[in-house]
């Protein structure tokens, strides 16, 4: 793997070496950028030198070096996306449709469609199916400048197709040159024939999957769809317990269409992430003060299906931390763009670039456990980082909504991340 120098770099984005892991209230705005700038790379994306170009020294050694003239260009390190559901057999199409003629996302849940809906076409999918889509998929998000995924299972609802799902995510992991995580999403709703026996399914999840999992290091994280019609609170209090027993952090779903309670339960089992949030009450802001818990937006979500944008700047005001991720699935989310996610910020929930910027990488990568080596640029560093195409200001990526200003995505090479949970 080739040796890579950048010169002239218009703007060269959180690159340093003491840059905070989160970034909250006033200090949500702040972003370090050096102009006129190089950055040299090691081995695809190993950063072992950076400044303005007025320290460059020179290079003893040419061999095996690309050479990149970035004039005009920004780097900027790669977005983590905290929060997806790669894994799925079909698209949702004809849903979209129904919605644009006049039915609600949950009404179409209601009917059959929805979740449950992936889930029956799933069941029919094989390994190698799921494997050999999620994997073009990602390497598109690549493409598009994420440098980090989250992937749930939840299209399974059954032990067999449950674990196919995480067993397709850990493939993936070893085949792809960016870090993955993996979430057991089992209580993702409760499928047909457990609809009048939830208690059922939670054992089936809690009996059956769980210690698979554990087994087999299927996943770091368990999720719960926290919501009406789909699990309590009380409900997804059990399985996160279970889940902890397992060795698994609590992520979940809250707050997407109502605020009953997840959010203070989720934080009372530790949960790293709170995602969605488009109902967010006096007293769930309050519950997240001086937490560990990251809340994430999913903008992607309000608008897709056309519900309410999550109040971010109720949580600036707090002085509360909050990530940004995409939620990409084929139902509520068919978008893994996160330069669309990060114009969603801007347009839809009145925050500024550089506040929606840091929420999609230093916020994301704490709610996905990467504060160490992602969001930022540092020596020694390996995670992947992003050169645009030229553009007049880094505000412009947001502002020039649907265009892609990304060039090229730097990665480490593959072989350095084959590596299990
Ligand atoms: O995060 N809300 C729950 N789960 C997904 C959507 C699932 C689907 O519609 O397939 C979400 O939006
Ligand atoms: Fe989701």
């Amino acid at each position: 793997m080739k040796n890579i120098f950048i010169k002239n770099i218009k703007g060269l984005v959180q690159a340093g070496e003491n840059l905070p892991n989160i970034v909250s209230g006033d200090g949500s705005d702040a972003l370090h950028v050096i102009d006129d700038a190089f950055l040299a790379l090691e081995e695809g994306s190993t950063v072992v030198a950076y400044g303005p170009m007025s320290d460059w020294e020179g290079i003893d050694d040419w061999r095996d070096l690309e050479v990149i003239d970035a004039e005009g260009c920004y780097v900027f390190p790669a977005f983590c996306d905290s929060h997806t559901h790669t894994v799925f057999a079909k698209t949702r199409e004809e849903e979209f449709v129904d919605r644009i003629r006049g039915l609600s996302y949950e009404e179409i849940a209601l009917k059959g469609g929805g979740i449950l809906n992936s889930a029956e076409k799933l069941s029919h999918s094989s390994e190698e199916e799921l494997y050999a889509q999620a994997k073009i998929r990602l390497e598109k998000m690549i493409t598009y400048g994420t440098g980090a995924v989250e992937i749930k299972s939840g299209y399974g609802l059954s032990v067999e197709s449950e674990l196919k799902i995480l067993r397709v995510i850990k493939r993936l992991k070893q085949s792809l040159p960016i870090e993955i995580k993996s979430t057991f999403l089992g209580a993702h709703a409760f499928p047909e024939e457990f609809k009048n026996n939830h208690e059922g399914y939670i054992e089936l999840i809690i009996n059956e999957m769980l210690p698979i999992i554990e087994n087999e290091k299927l996943a770091e994280y368990i999720d719960v769809f926290c919501e009406r019609n789909y699990f309590s609170v009380d409900e997804m209090r059990q399985i996160l317990d279970a889940g902890k027993k397992h060795g698994l952090i609590p992520k979940v779903h809250v707050n997407q269409f109502s605020s009953m309670g997840g959010i203070i339960a989720a934080i009372e089992y530790d949960a790293i992430s709170v995602d969605h949030l488009e109902e967010l009450s006096a007293d769930d802001i309050q519950a997240l003060k001086g937490t560990k818990c990251m809340p994430t937006f999913l903008p992607g979500c309000s608008h897709f299906i056309d519900i309410p944008f999550g109040n971010a700047r109720a949580l600036i005001d707090n002085d509360i931390p909050f990530a940004l991720a995409s939620d990409f699935n084929p139902g509520s989310t068919p978008c893994f763009n996160m330069t669309q996610i990060w114009s969603l910020a801007c347009i839809k929930m009145k925050l500024t670039p550089r506040e929606a910027f840091n929420a999609l990488t230093i916020n994301s990568a704490y709610a996905m456990g990467l504060s160490k080596t992602h969001g930022k640029i540092r020596i020694g560093a390996s995670a992947p980082i992003v050169l645009t195409h030229e553009i007049p200001s880094l505000e412009y990526i947001p502002y020039s909504f649907g265009e892609n200003t990304i060039q090229r995505v730097f990665t480490k090479p593959l072989v350095q991340t084959c590596k299990d949970v």
